[in-house]
């Protein structure tokens, strides 16, 4: 375990909001996108962007410490990778946007240790407001699966035959079992749904099939009984405490076939690496109300829910991937 025992480590700790601010004010300022490979001073890009330059010099002095800005000569460019990665609406611009979102409801934790409540409203009540938040968050989700995520189409038990996604979102994961050559049914909430259509509108015709289906109120997420061969369960057990959780996996274990796999991608508290696990579960019970459980609560959550033979595939901490058999 990692123990602090000086000053400095925990004001080191302290101070750790301050480079995830300094590059999400340069997002919204929009200075990755103006700059350029070709160096300028501070005052000719603090004029493009109607901003005090004396002040945009500071900032682009501490993006180039943080290695986020090319700096010599007092003139500033793009490093390759801020050029390649960080342009407006880029994949790495939506993450940043949606850890911003979340610093905000963050700095009210101490309201969620009191309450045992979240400080986001339920999911559903965001999505149906349409917010433009709401959307943007799935964006980033396709994102981080997409950049950051497990190649779960190497599991022989999610690329043959009629795979489950639930509640697969924007289809990051439909979209890459399908092209392994499985047939993917994408199962989510009707607006969640009308966004997938377009996100995969470029796959062949067939190899994803939609549903719009709210899991909790339709006994096999929405599908027929013991329809698919497997179900995927990706980072949806977090969203939810422990009985709600059971209460999906029985969901999903009502469409598989007997014999057939349930696979859950989640993160677990008690996995690192260093605290990720410990921040992701109080990162959860600000934003869902849920909670990334244990190792041990997964397993015995699949356990409880109708399926056998748990195992944990060896990808790298702090993914945490389990899959399992159904009772025949
Ligand atoms: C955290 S995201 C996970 C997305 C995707 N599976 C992944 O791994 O990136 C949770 C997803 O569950 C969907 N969802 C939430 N509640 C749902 C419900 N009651 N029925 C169907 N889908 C739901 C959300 O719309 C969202 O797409």
């Amino acid at each position: 375990m990692n123990t602090i025992s000086s000053p400095l480590d925990l004001i080191q700790l302290l101070v750790g909001y301050q480079p995830a601010a300094t590059i999400s004010t340069a997002s919204r300022l929009g200075l990755f996108d103006a700059l350029t490979d070709q160096p300028q001073p501070a005052s000719e890009i603090a004029r493009c962007l109607a901003v005090d330059d004396s002040n945009l010099g500071a900032l682009l002095r501490a993006l180039a410490q943080l290695g986020l800005v090319s700096h010599s000569d007092g003139e500033f460019a793009a490093t390759p990778f801020s050029a390649n990665y960080l342009q407006n609406n880029s994949d790495l611009d939506m993450i940043i946007r949606k850890e911003a979102f979340f610093s905000t409801a963050w700095s009210r934790l101490d309201e969620v240790v009191r309450s045992g409540h979240p400080i986001l409203p339920p999911w559903k009540e965001r999505l149906h407001a349409r917010s433009s938040q709401a959307t943007e968050f799935l964006y980033a989700l396709d994102a981080l699966a997409r950049l950051t995520g497990p190649p779960l189409a190497e599991l022989p038990e999610l690329t043959r035959g009629r795979i489950l996604d639930v509640g697969g979102g924007l289809g990051t994961y439909s979209r890459a079992l399908a092209e392994a050559g499985s047939t993917t049914v994408l199962v989510d909430l009707p607006d969640v749904i009308e966004l997938a259509r377009d996100h995969l509108a470029d796959l062949p015709a067939g190899s994803v099939e939609f549903v719009a289906a709210d899991i909790f109120s339709e006994s096999a997420c929405g599908i027929e009984i013991e329809s698919v061969d497997a179900a995927l369960v990706s980072h949806m057990l977090h969203d939810y405490p422990k009985e709600t959780g059971v209460e999906l996996l029985r969901s999903a274990n009502r469409a598989i076939r007997p014999g057939g796999f349930v696979v859950v991608n989640d993160f677990a508290n008690d996995t690192g690496p260093a605290a990720f696990g410990g921040l992701f579960d109080l990162m959860m019970r600000v934003e869902t109300g849920g909670a990334a459980h244990s190792l041990a609560t997964l397993g015995e959550m699949l356990l409880t829910s109708g399926f056998c033979d748990v195992r944990r595939v060896a990808f790298p901490d702090p993914i945490t991937v389990l899959i399992a058999t159904k009772d025949s």
